[in-house]
């Protein structure tokens, strides 16, 4: 023995002379004892070797002993050493008085065998979170001192026995997350102090059992993604005290009895995707205290209910694809908290009422596809926070109220396939924030007013098969220009398009047809011809439509524009144009100073920002590379890229490049200007930070998320950005993000192999690429996960990122990682969209790029109808966030009928 412990070389293999030391006392004088035996059994699960330097297991970390030295208590989360470890390491047969077990997350694998049923002290036993496989022997029947049974989140397979109905003490059962099938056994009846039954994500399939009424304690019953069939008992009426139930997506079928009445203290009910017939019943005007509920995707019939008015409570009201006939009650204005409304997919017809205009708080408003057939009213002026209208394929017929302007949030708003007549109210055009209009197939006539050219952010613009006549303004030049999607076709329209989205739309509209839809064609290089004095910009008036892409003038040649024949007869080199006509070299170098270092804003290893104010009052920022880095082919080439890049990429969301000048001595970049500066800058000083409340950081994020999703899979060639950081993300005046600094900005093409070059900021820069060059979107994904953390965190991630792969950030909170200069969300909604960010940035900071999702995924679940997370914010753990219902795989969402949003998380 002396030997070996004063080899070094035994140092490595410490424990096994604690083991040899425990056995030498064995075999001596205390052979038997209790103590000994329990010492024993953990030194040789081999689980504590970081803890074998003292022989005393009590002291053992996680280990809790009585006062005769018997363990009462092995509570070792996370604390195993041996990865890999199999369950049955532990002989459990030789803790006779443990009342708590808990291993919960330490990866142990293996399966549970019968002698847990010898630990019949047992009060507390959790096995979640690791990779147990087998059944769960029926000897856990034994342990009837049990309050708390945990497997959640591992492999287990089988039936759930039927002895479980023995554990009458029961408080808490968890099975989520196995490979459980068969039924429900009717003994869980038997568990009268049941407050907590999650047995959602298994493969349960039968009946749900009518015991399930003997449950009088129960607040949550979660049996959501199952295979259950059948009707939900009537026994159900018995559950006074549920808060929660949650029995989506099963095979749920048969009506819903009215006995639900009874559970007043409902606070969220799912029971979307099942197979539900019959009427609303009466007694849901009792459930007052609903937040929300969702019946989506069933087979509903009957009206929706006047007594609706009664659940005055509700954020979330979900009833799409269901059979509901009848009118909208008119109580439904009572519903002044409703954040959702989703009555799509229904037949509910007669008007919208007016009451509607109570619902100040309402965002989401989908009515589409039913047989409403009305008008549609002028309250609908009052929804001043309504980012979502979907009124598509209804009946509606009149005009469209002008009052509609009012809506000052609106981003998309849907009116296609209905009887719209009249023409398009002017009004359309205070709609600064919509991005998608969609008018097509209804019977508006006159002109397409010009004042649409207001709506700056439009990317979307449908009105085909209408009866619109006139000319297409020359005001609504530069909204075409920007537009991706363009339908006119199918109208009385005449004269010319003054400018297209694409370059292949024909300019003449004499055969009505005109429909096109934003294509990148191959971009023009700029060739290295010496007379090249500059290159313009073709975002501008009437350039566009002439060639799509890059236009270049040689001094010499070209036929003049006014505005650039003005910027030529002055004798400069560059002309910066924009769409308010054009701004001269001369103009630039006034409202700089001629680039005084008073009016710099920012300045780098390439060069300085400036803050350039016209005489008009407009401001730019411009970006200008120093006299020498010019003509350093790498900045020159950055450049380059840059104009290249944000030519052709038209998004509210991403920085508008204004004009540029290229010449070797003086070569800089006009942009719109962003009063707030880079995200990071914004999220570094206190002060500022406090600003970026949690709605804003959640928009800031979602706008970054949507430019992406333009960049990666709106153009015809994907653009990937390369270098996606904080510092690149820049907020406006109002705290809008904008993706900036396209430098390093890359087309994909997808024959090519030459995707290599590795560029991006450390910190921000996805694993692969350090072993691969391959540059592919995912890239782009990776970092902006490491951004959306950062928004909502306030620093960098990269700490909990890399503590994140130890075990023991496990059961980290989402809580203790928010930037601690916010108070935590206490609005559930923004508690919903602060969790789909956390848990959308996990799932794109995944080690594998095939499993991120793509931005288009996560810009289409931004989008989504969504209810706000049925857990307290306070407990969700990152795990949670890391392990989503749905897991976000990397394909897009199905347009299913079944395919509504997926991270309800519980
Ligand atoms: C047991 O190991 C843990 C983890 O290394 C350590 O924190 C603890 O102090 C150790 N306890 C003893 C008694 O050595
Ligand atoms: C487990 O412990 C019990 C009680 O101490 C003992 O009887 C049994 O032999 C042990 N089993 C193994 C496989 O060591
Ligand atoms: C287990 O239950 C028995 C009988 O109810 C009781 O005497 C005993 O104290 C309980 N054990 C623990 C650890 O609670
Ligand atoms: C409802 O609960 C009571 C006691 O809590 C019980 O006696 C009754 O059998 C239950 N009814 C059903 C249908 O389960
Ligand atoms: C409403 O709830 C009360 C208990 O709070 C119950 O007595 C009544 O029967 C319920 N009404 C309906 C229609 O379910
Ligand atoms: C609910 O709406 C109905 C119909 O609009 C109305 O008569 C009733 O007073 C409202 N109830 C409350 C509490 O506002
Ligand atoms: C969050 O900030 C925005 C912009 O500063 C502001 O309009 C909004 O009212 C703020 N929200 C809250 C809840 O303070
Ligand atoms: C990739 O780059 C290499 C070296 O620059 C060149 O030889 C090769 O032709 C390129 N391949 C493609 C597909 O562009």
């Amino acid at each position: 023995m002396k030997s070996l412990i004063t080899n070094p070389a035994v140092v490595l293999v410490e424990w096994v002379v604690v083991v040899a030391a425990v056995n030498m006392i064995m075999t001596t004088s205390t052979l038997s004892s209790l103590p000994s035996r329990e010492a024993e059994a953990l030194l040789n699960s081999g689980w504590w070797q970081r803890n074998t330097t003292t022989t005393n297991h009590c002291e053992w970390v996680g280990i809790s002993c009585n006062k005769a030295g018997s363990v009462i208590q092995i509570h070792a989360t996370d604390y195993i050493l041996t990865a890999g470890a199999a369950l049955e390491k532990l002989n459990l047969s030789s803790f006779p008085n443990l009342e708590v077990l808990d291993l919960s997350n330490c990866r142990l694998h293996g399966s549970l065998g019968s002698q847990i049923g010898t630990l019949t002290n047992l009060v507390s036993l959790n096995l979640s979170d690791n990779l147990i496989t087998g059944l769960i022997p029926s000897s856990i029947g034994l342990l009837t001192n049990l309050t708390h049974l945990n497997l959640a989140r591992n492999r287990l397979a089988r039936f759930i026995p039927l002895d479980l109905g023995n554990l009458s003490n029961l408080v808490n059962l968890d099975l989520s997350y196995n490979n459980l099938i068969g039924s429900i056994p009717s003994s869980i009846g038997l568990l009268t102090h049941l407050t907590h039954l999650v047995l959602e994500r298994n493969r349960l399939a039968g009946f749900i059992p009518v015991t399930l009424g003997s449950l009088s304690n129960l607040v949550l019953l979660n049996l959501r993604s199952n295979h259950l069939t059948g009707p939900i008992p009537l026994s159900i009426g018995n559950l006074t005290k549920l808060n929660y139930l949650y029995l989506d997506s099963n095979q749920i079928n048969g009506s819903i009895p009215s006995e639900i009445g009874n559970l007043v203290h409902l606070f969220g009910w799912e029971m979307a995707n099942n197979d539900v017939i019959g009427p609303i019943p009466f007694s849901i005007a009792n459930l007052t205290k609903l937040n929300y509920l969702n019946f989506a995707s069933n087979h509903i019939n009957g009206f929706l209910l006047p007594e609706i008015g009664n659940l005055m409570q509700l954020l979330h009201l979900e009833m799409s694809w269901n059979n509901l006939i009848g009118s909208i009650p008119s109580s439904i204005g009572n519903l002044t908290k409703l954040d959702s409304l989703c009555l799509d997919s229904n037949y509910i017809n007669d008007s919208i009422p007016p009451s509607i205009a109570k619902l100040k708080n309402l965002k989401y408003l989908n009515l589409s596809v039913n047989l409403i057939n009305n008008v549609i009213p002028t309250e609908i002026r009052e929804l001043t926070n309504l980012i979502y209208l979907n009124l598509c394929h209804n009946r509606l017929f009149g005009p469209i109220p002008s009052s509609i302007g009012h809506l000052a949030n609106l981003e998309r708003f849907e009116l296609f396939a209905n009887q719209i007549n009249g023409s398009i109210p002017p009004e359309l055009g205070n709609l600064s924030t919509l991005d998608y209009l969609d008018l097509s197939q209804n019977f508006l006539s006159g002109p397409i007013p010009k004042e649409l050219n207001r709506c700056h952010s439009l990317r979307y613009l449908g009105m085909s098969n209408n009866n619109l006549s006139g000319n297409i303004p020359a005001e609504l030049v530069f909204l075409m220009s920007r537009l991706e999607h363009l339908s006119l076709s199918h109208n009385n329209l005449s004269g010319t398009v003054p400018n297209c989205p694409c370059g292949s739309c024909p300019l003449d509209l004499s055969d009505t047809y005109l429909e096109c839809t934003l294509t990148h064609p191959p971009h023009n290089k700029a060739k290295g011809n010496s007379h090249l004095l500059a290159i313009f910009l073709a975002m501008s008036i009437f350039l566009a439509f002439l060639v799509s892409g890059f236009i270049y003038f040689c001094r010499s040649k070209i036929t003049k524009t006014p505005c650039e024949a003005r910027a030529m007869k002055n004798g400069n080199m560059c002309s910066i144009w924009n769409y308010d006509g054009c701004i001269a070299y001369e103009d630039i170098i006034r409202a700089t100073n001629d680039f005084d270092i008073a009016n710099c804003i920012g300045t780098g290893g390439y060069g300085s920002v400036y803050k350039a104010q016209l005489p008009n009052g407009q401001v730019f920022a411009l970006k200008k590379l120093h006299s020498l880095e010019a003509e350093e082919p790498a900045f020159d080439k950055s450049f380059r890229n840059e104009v290249q890049m944000l030519t052709n990429l038209r998004h509210k969301n991403i920085v508008k490049l204004y004009g540029f000048c290229l010449h070797s001595h003086c070569m800089f970049l006009v942009y719109e200007y962003m009063e707030k500066g880079s995200l990071f800058c914004a999220l570094s000083y206190d002060d500022e930070a406090v600003d970026l409340n949690w709605t804003t950081r959640v928009n800031i994020v979602k706008g970054t998320a949507h430019a992406l999703s333009y960049m990666h899979h709106d153009c015809a060639s994907p653009i990937v950005h390369r270098d996606i950081s904080s510092n690149n993300i820049l907020l406006n005046s109002n705290l809008e993000a904008f993706v900036a600094d396209f430098g390093t900005a890359k087309l994909l093409c997808p024959d090519s192999s030459n995707r290599t070059l590795t560029v991006g900021t450390y910190g921000y820069v996805a694993p692969e690429l350090a072993y691969t060059m391959v540059v592919t979107e995912k890239c782009d994904v990776y970092s902006f996960g490491v951004v959306a953390l950062e928004t909502i965190m306030g620093r960098h991630p990269g700490e909990l990122l890399s503590s994140l792969s130890s075990s023991s950030a496990q059961n980290i909170m989402l809580n203790e990682v928010l930037d601690p200069r916010l108070s935590p969300p206490t609005d559930p909604l923004v508690a919903r969209d602060v969790v789909l960010v956390s848990t959308l940035a996990f799932a794109c900071l995944r080690s594998e790029p095939e499993s991120r999702p793509t931005m288009q995924r996560v810009s289409q679940e931004f989008l989504a109808c969504r209810s706000p997370p049925a857990k307290p914010f306070h407990s969700i753990s990152l795990w949670q966030l890391r392990n989503p219902e749905g897991n976000f795989p990397p394909n897009q969402i199905q347009q299913s009928k079944k395919g509504t949003g997926i991270t309800t998380l519980e």
